[in-house]
């Protein structure tokens, strides 16, 4: 105990040095944190030498269209935010939040089914779900937990995934942690997909696509998966992040841009790009699933329930097409 409060006197008092001495054994570093060193040293110079390595640029402003930024004089033009309809500093959605905090509180240090669920996250899941027109929805700290705690939960081994092959990251990752049967079908190739469900005879077929494709900007031929999905008893689940909120005539997203609302039978979705300005995910579709995610999800089950200033946008925003509330500069 004693060496445990001296360890932690030194992490909150520090200087560089008195870090350092935690991993000290008799004056010489330790010898498992050396042998770290070293390792992580090699990774990290291939990392710089494939020139992926990443500098984080500090922003010392709000985010909006143009930031200031660390160490630099003037303003700086932003185009790389998914700050699509401008929320994360719309006046009105700092408001909500301020007011959110006064009433419920920063957050609730619990995970939701032990005490962690507050008014404020049922009403934001049934409005979420309202929006889309479905049964219902569970929020997630984030939709890479929403798509992390997806497919583990509702796929066994007698079920089959078939993920379009520039999915995004939650999903693939999302993917490896379950056991059925997976199927990567080549970008955007419904000929290869239905090869793929035609001879597939797994008990759940589900075909998962990014909506709107997050680092090449296109979008999934929704009429074509929805086809395909019917022709073959599969289930569509479209993960619509870069969608939400702003893509489509009132913004609902891929389905409402290609013409086909209803065609996905499992949505998932971010807090942390056009809706809300903050952050967060949820997964939205038929109420069994939903059910179940509640009582099975992992990064539901073990992780605290989203902030409060996730659900404070919902007076600005959730009960009118989002994209009809704002400025149409910031559309
Ligand atoms: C398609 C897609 N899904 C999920 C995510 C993750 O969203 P979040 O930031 O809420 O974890 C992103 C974010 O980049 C995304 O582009």
């Amino acid at each position: 105990m004693a060496l445990r409060s001296q360890l932690l006197r030194k992490v909150f008092t520090t200087n560089g040095n008195q870090v350092r001495q935690l991993h000290e054994l008799k004056g010489a570093e330790r010898a498992g944190v050396a042998r770290l060193r070293e390792v992580l040293e090699d990774r990290l110079q291939d990392i710089k030498r494939a020139k992926t390595f990443k500098h984080e640029r500090v922003i010392s402003s709000p985010q909006d269209t143009k930031v200031k930024v660390k160490g630099a004089e003037g303003e700086f033009l932003n185009f790389c935010a998914n700050n699509y309809l401008g929320l994360s500093n719309h006046p009105e959605v700092v408001e909500a939040a301020r007011e959110g905090l006064r009433k419920y509180g920063a957050g609730l240090s619990s995970v939701r089914f032990i005490c962690g669920t507050q008014t404020l996250h049922k009403e934001l899941e049934h409005r979420l779900a309202q929006f889309h027109g479905r049964e219902d929805a569970i929020l997630y700290g984030s939709c890479f937990d929403a798509n992390a705690g997806l497919f583990e939960s509702m796929l066994t081994p007698e079920d089959g995934v078939f993920s379009d092959a520039l999915n995004h990251a939650s999903i693939i990752d999302g993917i490896r942690l379950c056991k059925a049967q997976k199927h990567r079908y080549p970008h955007r190739d419904l000929s290869e997909l239905e090869h793929l469900l035609a001879h597939s005879d797994a008990r759940i077929k589900l075909i998962v696509t990014d909506g709107v494709f997050s680092m090449d900007g296109n979008v999934a031929p929704l009429p074509g998966l929805r086809e395909l999905a019917d022709k073959y008893r599969a289930l569509l689940c479209v993960d619509d992040s870069h969608a939400t909120g702003f893509f489509g005539a009132t913004g609902r997203g891929t389905e409402e841009y290609c013409g086909v609302m209803g065609a996905a039978d499992i949505i998932c979705s971010t807090l942390g790009k056009a809706v809300s300005g903050s952050a967060g995910g949820y997964t939205t579709g038929p109420k069994e699933l939903i059910t179940l995610l509640r009582n099975v999800s992992r990064p539901y089950l073990f992780s605290n329930a989203p902030a409060t200033c996730s659900g404070c946008f919902l007076e600005v925003t959730v009960d009118k097409p989002f994209a009809e509330n704002l400025p149409v500069e910031n559309v």
